[in-house]
């Protein structure tokens, strides 16, 4: 995919935005002023940013054009009745509820779902889903296959849910204190991983038997939609616009970070097909996001994210979005850099335990080696192993995941083949380097999702290097 032929941006660049080098000396100050966490940089001192491709995308003319025709009365908006079309067009739900962000709906959602001592069976954990599922009382539980948490394992669709696990799960428990089933497509944690459609119909399937809702984590649809399209028979002369119509009628409801695949700075929704459940949602978007036509957007950020939704679905655009990761990706695997296998949808994840071998999990191998690739070459990207996975609400021990990763995360249609060259060569200039990189300890640590805005210093100094810009 990508790997065997040359290709371009499917854009012309009109808007140009400077990004500046600093020098290594500073970079090296600025890591250890941000507490060797990159989410604490400034963004002027870092040259190519890939900590995330939440609300990083570039829009385009046409969704820049959009915003000039924000209605941004309090109510009734033009721009929401296009989202509402555009959601129910692409998604195929009935009832939307818009959200400032993803995590909006999450919160939303897990509150009218989840009763105290409920259990939430997901496929991985994300940091702000579990969080709001455990904020209202549930216990999650990890039912995705055994082959994600094994950065090694080459398989097609290392999201999939292991259906004995969720049986095992109902057995256990009881269908009745399972609110909902939480399936991310894909799932961000394991590295970018896509859901079968094989494996979504028989979740629904499953849920059905024992009337168990399933809600999708949608973030990333169109990337999944790319992915079966590519890897699962029957699907490649589908176009994804098709193959999302078929994903979400195996499902009862989604939430959506529209910060990355709606190809906006913010926004976000929850969507569903029961009346019931958009009323009692209604009632908390009032509380927590706005009005049910606005729910924390502007007007003219409606009206990108209407836009935007048609453009994700462009079989050309999605198709590029997704050989940009691979090609970074495939730089890496030719240079010997540990990475999670296959190349996911929207990053590159370096496999920070076999990166560092010499650094324990306890001594956070991967948050030392996202500060140590910012260090080396201004590149930012993000810690996503033991001190994401924060600790147990119960007995308050670090959650130990078998994933220890630094996410290189691609925004979309912002950085250039060019780009990705120079972080490929600043990462393998980290790799020669990575003896002189040391365990890190706490210096701070919040109690709830730590990662945003905890600090760190190095148990031992560590030996600087000259970098590669
Ligand atoms: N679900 C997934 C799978 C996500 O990746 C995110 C956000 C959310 C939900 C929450 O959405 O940020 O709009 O509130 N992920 C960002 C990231 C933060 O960098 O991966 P949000």
């Amino acid at each position: 995919m990508g790997k065997d032929r040359i290709f371009a941006e499917p854009f012309r660049i009109k808007v140009v935005e400077p990004i500046k080098m600093s020098t290594q000396q500073e970079r090296w100050g600025n890591m250890k002023d941000a507490g060797y966490n990159t989410f604490l940089l400034k963004s002027k001192d870092v040259y190519i940013d890939l900590l995330t491709d939440s609300g990083t995308s570039a829009m385009s003319d046409n969704q820049w054009s959009g915003i000039m025709i924000g209605d941004e009365a309090y109510a009734g908006s033009e721009n929401w009745f296009a989202l509402e079309d555009a959601v129910r067009d692409i998604y195929g739900f009935k009832y939307i509820t818009p959200t400032h962000q993803g995590r909006g709906a999450e919160n939303i959602l897990s509150t009218i779902m989840i009763n105290p001592g409920d259990y939430v069976p997901g496929n991985m954990y994300f940091t702000t889903t579990r969080f709001h599922q455990e904020k209202n009382g549930a216990t999650f539980v990890d039912i995705i296959i055994d082959q994600a948490h094994n950065s090694e394992a080459e398989d097609p669709f290392k999201g999939n849910v292991d259906l004995q696990k969720l049986r095992d799960l109902i057995d256990r428990v009881g269908a009745e204190k399972i609110p909902y089933v939480s399936l991310a497509v894909t799932v961000n944690m394991a590295g970018g991983q896509p859901v079968s459609m094989k494996n979504m119909r028989e979740v629904k399937e499953l849920c059905t038997q024992h009337k168990i809702p399933v809600m999708y984590d949608a973030t990333r649809c169109v990337e999944n939609a790319y992915f079966i399209q590519q890897r699962e028979a029957g699907y490649a002369a589908k176009s994804v616009r098709e193959i999302l119509k078929e994903m979400f009628s195996y499902a009862d409801g989604c939430t959506m970070s529209g910060k990355k695949d709606c190809l906006v700075n913010i926004g976000g929704f929850l969507a569903m097909n029961s009346e019931e459940l958009y009323q009692k949602a209604t009632e908390l978007v009032v509380v927590y996001e706005g009005m049910p036509s606005y729910g924390g957007m502007a007007g003219r950020d409606m009206e990108a994210m209407a836009r935007g939704i048609y453009e994700m679905v462009d079989d050309a655009y999605i198709k590029y979005r997704i050989s940009q990761v691979q090609y970074l990706g495939q730089k890496l695997i030719e240079a010997g850099i540990p990475i999670v296998r296959p190349v996911g949808g929207h990053a590159v994840f370096l496999d920070a335990r076999r990166f560092l071998e010499h650094i324990p999990q306890e001594q956070f191998p991967a948050q030392a080696l996202a500060a140590a690739i910012y260090a080396d070459g201004g590149v930012r990207t993000m810690e996503r192993g033991i001190v994401s996975a924060g600790r147990d609400k119960n007995t308050g021990e670090n959650h130990q995941p078998k994933l220890e990763l630094v996410r290189v995360t691609i925004p979309r249609r912002v950085y250039t083949l060019s780009h990705m060259d120079v972080v490929a060569e600043c990462i393998k200039n980290v790799y020669t380097n990575r003896q002189k990189i040391k365990g890190l300890k706490f210096v701070y640590e919040a109690p709830q999702l730590r990662f945003f805005t905890a600090r760190f210093k190095p148990i031992v100094p560590w030996e600087e290097w000259e970098g590669t810009v």
